[in-house]
């Protein structure tokens, strides 16, 4: 699964919007932060003047008039992201607070009620480098304030449904679907209970998925299982769409069932049915989140083209364009359903963050999403961290921290990356799509399945100031031995449990990976799936360019990957953060 790349520093690209630009009106549905199932706020809509009035080497001075062209709120809370360094030091006429990126400017005891087409003004400074921008995207009460996308824009695809019928977070007042294959492994595991009812990603892995694989269900049997469970309220499904052709090209662990060049198969065997299925009528009033293809297109990036971390079967799927064409085709076939809501696979931040793979990453993503007949309307967002263990926040160091004037950036750990934990990445990433050309109203999923990192081992402070090594490694929640170890990581914890809205930009936490399904055999195990035995799930290997040659952490005695893994799922519940 998902897998790093180290690289060089260099600039990243960074999109620029001229100071006081005008971002438009538009609404959407509610999106404050609420537990699955919660009812909606009331939906508004906004335009928001942000104006940069004053900006130099190490500060910047902001003037920001919000107004709601919605229904009249009496209470308000602005939320954007910056792109750079920028920290809030003084705010005025709002309470404005900063967690990471995200700021949020919340009404003061005398200016929080706003009757239609009133507006609220308010200031701040903050310190910063001089290259602050205005941000791409705000939300006002959660909803999103749409409109100036600084990217190209696309045609419109004939076949897409209206813009506008779909639910700005589909997550927003919804239940969401529980796997009853994987609440059954759960329930039968000693203290599984306490979490047997938790929503869990039904991935598609093969085509004998799709009608039920080994006397499993399968995608009908799923959908119907929901209509149950959804009754008069709303339920998102939540379906991983993994089955490229050569899938998995720099591991061996995750191989498909389709070689590298049978992308007639991958149309015409699986995303067509998958996508017929999904258009059923029966099925119209579900939610259906679909994550589409892990690791793929990520993998062109970093592991292929010349790069030290390249393997053959990378550079073999960039050269005959399979993985950008079957993510193009899906993207396209799934989103023609106006109840079908696509994220993209987008990695995570110990392998997109570094300077060299993020611009790149965005510009191949919306590559995908313009080919074969998708276009950007068709993406409805992205998700990080699927099946991954990078650390939600990391709260004890962050990336603008020295010691003893050398960065943290310097540090082993972090070797130049731009972000040190998902929740930061995610939401710079988000800004970065969007100025790219996808739609400002996307939102990120974050995988939280297994990236908790609590238990005896959580520090309680940061690491000692001796060096930015014993300060970064001191204080880490991510107990891994290096960031780009990915398979059966010993020493993880389930982590946030599934939720919508929890962060700005963010649409859901959400447990895609099942947690206690295995992500690799550590020895050699025949099977019938493709899957191979790739060494990073072998606790005895000393790993390779894309670890930096370290120990793979993996538990030992694993089965093959999507397999039932009792000792992992035991410790993940052991180790969980927040605890059980
Ligand atoms: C891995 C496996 C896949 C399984 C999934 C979820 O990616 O390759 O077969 O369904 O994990 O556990």
């Amino acid at each position: 699964m998902s897998r790093t790349s180290r690289t060089t520093m260099r600039r990243s690209r960074m999109a620029l919007i001229a100071a006081g630009a005008l971002v438009a009106a538009a609404a959407g549905s509610a999106a404050a932060a609420a537990p699955f199932g919660s009812s909606a706020a009331a939906a508004a809509g906004c335009t928001v003047d942000y104006k940069i009035q004053n900006q130099w080497n190490g500060g910047l001075t902001a003037a920001v008039s919000v107004t709601n062209t919605g229904a009249a709120v009496s209470a308000w809370q602005l939320e954007w992201s910056f792109t750079g360094s920028e920290k809030i030091s003084q705010g005025w006429n709002a309470a404005v607070s900063q967690s990471g990126a995200a700021v949020t400017a919340k009404n003061l005891s005398y200016n929080g009620a706003l009757a239609t087409g009133a507006s609220a003004s308010f200031g701040f400074n903050a310190t910063g480098n001089g290259n602050s921008a205005v941000p791409a995207t705000f939300k006002l009460n959660g909803v999103t304030c749409n409109g100036d996308t600084t990217g190209p824009t696309d045609p419109p695809d004939p076949t897409d449904p209206p813009a506008g019928d779909r639910a700005d977070n589909p997550y927003q007042g919804a239940e969401v679907y529980v796997n009853p294959e994987w609440s059954a492994n759960a329930a039968a595991e000693a203290g599984g209970s306490r979490i047997a009812d938790q929503p869990t990603g039904v991935w598609l892995d093969r085509i004998a998925a799709i009608e039920g694989a080994n006397g499993g269900m399968g995608l009908r049997d799923h959908l119907d299982e929901a209509l149950t469970q959804k009754g008069s309220g709303e339920l998102v499904v939540q379906l991983v769409i993994y089955n490229l052709p050569g899938r998995d090209c720099a591991a061996l662990a995750s191989n498909g069932e389709l070689g590298p060049t049978e992308i007639g198969r991958y149309k015409s065997e699986y995303i067509d049915p998958i996508a017929a299925i999904l258009a059923d009528e029966k099925y119209a009033g579900l939610r259906i989140v679909t994550t589409v293809e892990i690791d793929s297109l990520p993998n062109l990036v970093t592991n292929a083209g010349g790069r030290p971390t390249a393997t053959p079967a990378c550079d073999v799927m960039k050269a005959n364009g399979n993985y950008v064409k079957g993510v193009g085709y899906a993207l396209n076939k799934l989103g023609d359903a106006p109840n079908v809501y696509n994220y993209i696979d987008a990695g995570h931040h110990g392998w997109i963050g570094w300077d060299d793979n993020f611009g790149a990453s965005a510009d191949i993503f919306h590559e995908a999403a313009t080919a074969e007949g998708a276009t950007v309307n068709d993406v409805q967002g992205f998700i990080t961290n699927t099946a991954n263990y990078s650390a939600l926040k990391e709260e004890n160091f962050a990336i603008d921290d020295a010691v003893n004037g050398t960065s943290v950036r310097q540090s082993k750990w972090v070797d130049w990356n731009r972000y040190t934990d998902e929740l930061s990445f995610a939401q710079a990433f988000r800004n970065e799509l969007v100025s790219v050309g996808f739609n400002s109203g996307i939102g990120m999923l974050i995988d939280t399945s297994r990236n908790g990192w609590g238990g005896a081992n959580r520090p309680s402070g940061p690491g000692a100031s001796t060096s930015v090594d014993t300060y970064v490694d001191g204080g880490r929640y991510d107990r891994r031995i290096h960031l780009g170890n990915w398979c059966n990581q010993s020493g993880a914890g389930l982590g946030e449990r599934p939720q919508a809205a929890p962060e700005a930009g963010i649409d859901a936490y959400v447990w895609m990976k099942p947690p206690g399904e295995s992500d690799g055999s550590s020895k050699e195990i025949p099977n019938d799936e493709g899957k191979g035995f790739d060494r990073m799930c072998d606790p005895t290997y000393t790993g390779n360019a894309r670890n930096n040659n370290n120990m793979s952490g993996a538990l030992g005695d694993a089965p093959v990957s999507g397999k039932w893994f009792s000792a992992q799922f035991q410790e993940l519940m052991k180790n969980a953060y927040p605890a059980l």
